[in-house]
């Protein structure tokens, strides 16, 4: 049957565009919905200058009628582009970018600018977006404003915003379009409340079809996710006050097939404490069952999530109520302020003056605001709570690196989840939303399972198809997880009689007698042949780190990554780690392989093409 969400819809843009007297699309690439969510902010901005619009995701429609945009007068594509990766495209703009890195469409008369959204963290820093700036240009279309690129470790909002700011003017000037720009603050849906007739289908965490949590059928995913029994959740650290769990899936039934190096995500739900606050500050019945319904009839997106549902349906299950507030969200709020300094305050925060920007870094950002902290500081705000539900956004699934082979472990699926926790500078104590939630489901004996709703993403980190290629894998912390599945399935080759190439791990953790992860099966895979680097960075006055111990390796890594074809993964925290691995692996190219700087780096480029240098990382 059909999900919720989408209505039957033209795969023509171009269609829709004309049909409702719209002369702006705004496509995205998005993974995680901020991308989607930058995408609607702009086209709905549009109307303040005349430019009516509509979103559009690229799965959904015929991209190749870009060469027929220039059809509708005064017409604007913008793109909203995430990049994930090793400098990939989100799943929904694959089919589009390869559509225009293998074709050669005609796109003269394409009026269009691109906003990017990256990690600096990472080594492809916003490469998506780069690529399609600089290929619509050779294609024919008009850069109609320049490239914006947003950072994701730093402010993105901000970059936004500041990109944003300027985008419109020079929109403005290109289409020659006098406007004021005037504010006009437009609900995207329509409330309705069931107070006595409550209709029979109600949602209550669904993704897509209507009890497809009571009634399964597969194929599972990210719409349709398997109900998976936790069968083991048991601690990892030995002492410190950190916790890292070791979770065991059952997944039995569900014809969901996995491999090492894949993913697999949760969907959480939100910490029943801050629901009941949102409930409270905003004077609202979290029992009571409502429907938003968008209010542009062509939009293929019905509702902001599975409605009909409660408000705390809405709010444990389908909306994000932790991130730290977006600036046009701390505007629409400021409209709800009784006390004119609250007021000023939200709309200093989400204006583009140096003064605001930097009020709206100390206050959300540093000080890690989210809904329930604005509202709770700001005590003359009181939005109604079904236009938060319109604001905030979608409350996203939780990727883990699965940390299990299925050769050994067909029927479950195990993850190694750092539980995060911190104080906030306003003295708050902020939970991470998946793992603290998961580390409190605990198998107990006599009671049913505990369950989560999960599906599997398949990834490009794979062991090499023959056994006999060597390995190095570079994994601290809980970036030992994958490692740990690698590791299960070449020692099973083994065991049935293959002859296996060097399998050699370096982890790094802080302290031996707390967080050395999985040490005693590590310890039993040593005796089997595994090569184990440790780097303890906290058990001696000075950090030993593990790319210091690669360092001291370099005969061992040249033989294998220059003269015996070996192939290396890295996976974790992608913050500092995968770059300073990576500076090691060059410095070994130049003193063993006598290679200069810049033919290092074209080896180890050439080795990723490859797929003999892959990274799972993550920030
Ligand atoms: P959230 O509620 O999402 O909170 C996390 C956020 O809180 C952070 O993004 C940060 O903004 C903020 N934060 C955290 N600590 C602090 C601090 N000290 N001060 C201020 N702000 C802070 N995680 C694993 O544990 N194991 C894995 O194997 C693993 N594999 C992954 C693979 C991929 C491909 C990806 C994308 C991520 C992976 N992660 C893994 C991370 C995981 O998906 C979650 O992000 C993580 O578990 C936190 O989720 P949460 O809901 O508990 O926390
Ligand atoms: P630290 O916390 O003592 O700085 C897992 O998180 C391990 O990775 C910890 O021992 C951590 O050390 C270490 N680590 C931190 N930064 C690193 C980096 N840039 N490269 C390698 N390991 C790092």
């Amino acid at each position: 049957s059909m999900t919720p969400l989408q209505a039957p819809t033209d795969n023509s843009f171009i269609k829709k565009l004309r049909s409702s007297g719209r002369s702006l699309v705004v496509f995205y690439g998005s993974q995680t919905g901020t991308a989607e969510e930058f995408a609607g902010r702009l086209a709905k901005e549009g109307v303040r200058y005349g430019m009516k619009g509509m979103v559009g995701d690229p799965e959904e429609y015929d991209m190749e009628e870009l060469v027929n945009l220039k059809t509708i007068p005064n017409s604007l594509a913008v793109f909203c582009m995430a990049t994930y990766g090793e400098g990939d495209p989100t799943d929904n703009a694959m089919e589009f970018y390869e559509w225009l890195q293998n074709g050669d469409a005609d796109l003269t008369g394409l009026n269009y600018s691109i906003f990017g959204l990256g990690n600096k963290t990472y080594e492809h820093y916003n490469e998506v977006a780069i690529y399609l700036d600089k290929r619509l240009e050779q294609l024919g279309a008009t850069r109609v404003f320049d490239l914006g690129l947003g950072d994701d470790d730093a402010n993105i909002e901000e970059d936004f915003i500041t990109w944003k700011d300027k985008f419109w003017p020079a929109v403005c000037e290109y289409f020659g379009i006098e406007s004021t720009g005037e504010d006009v603050s437009l609900r995207q849906y329509r409330l309705t409340e069931f107070k006595d007739d409550v209709p029979d289908r109600i949602f209550t965490g669904e993704m897509a079809r209507l009890h497809s949590l009571q009634n399964q059928r597969p194929p599972y995913d990210a719409k349709n996710p398997f109900l998976a029994k936790i069968q083991i959740n048991r601690e990892l650290n030995k002492g410190g006050d950190r916790s890292c769990r070791h979770i065991e899936f059952n997944i039995e039934g569900s014809k969901m097939r996995y491999d090492s190096g894949d993913h697999v995500a949760v969907y959480p739900i939100n910490d029943t404490e801050l629901v009941e606050k949102l409930g409270k500050l905003t004077s609202t019945d979290l029992e009571t069952i409502f429907t938003l319904t968008n209010t542009d009839e062509e939009s293929s997106k019905k509702h902001p999530f599975p409605c009909p549902c409660s408000y705390r349906t809405a709010l444990s299950h389908y909306l994000d109520i932790t991130n730290n507030l977006r600036t046009h969200v701390l505007k629409e709020l400021s409209e709800y302020c009784s006390d004119p300094s609250e007021k000023e305050k939200l709309r200093l925060m989400a204006s583009t003056t140096s003064e605001g920007k930097a009020l709206y870094q100390q206050w959300i950002i540093n000080d890690n605001r989210n809904i329930v902290h604005v509202l709770e500081d700001l005590p003359s705000c009181k939005p109604p709570l079904d236009h938060l539900c319109e604001l905030l956004p979608r409350l996203q699934p939780r990727y883990y690196s699965i940390s299990s082979s299925a050769k050994l472990y067909p029927n479950t699926v195990h993850i190694t989840a750092v539980v995060v926790e911190y104080m906030t500078p306003t003295g708050r104590h902020n939970k991470g939303v998946c793992t603290t939630w998961l580390a409190r489901k605990l198998p107990e004996p006599d009671i049913d399972l505990p369950v989560v709703p999960v599906f599997i993403r398949k990834s490009q980190f794979r062991l090499p198809a023959n056994p006999q290629t060597p390995v190095i894998m570079v994994g601290p912390g809980t970036g030992v997880a994958p490692f740990r599945g690698f590791i299960q399935e070449r020692f099973a080759l083994q065991d049935e009689g293959k002859t296996v190439g060097d399998t050699i791990l370096y982890f790094g953790c802080r302290k031996q007698s707390e967080d050395f992860l999985y040490e005693e099966e590590l310890q039993e895979f040593q005796k089997k042949g595994l090569k184990l680097y440790l780097a303890f960075s906290r058990d001696q006055p000075h950090k030993v780190y593990v790319h210091h111990l690669m360092d001291q390796n370099h005969d061992e890594i040249w033989k294998i990554i220059g003269e015996n074809n070996g192939h290396v993964y890295i996976c974790g925290d992608a913050r500092n780690m995968a770059n300073d691995v990576r500076n090691v692996f060059l410095k070994i190219l130049m003193t063993k392989g006598n290679m200069s700087e810049q033919q290092a780096s074209a080896y180890l480029k050439k080795m990723e093409t490859q797929k003999r240098y892959s990274s799972d990382v993550w920030s």
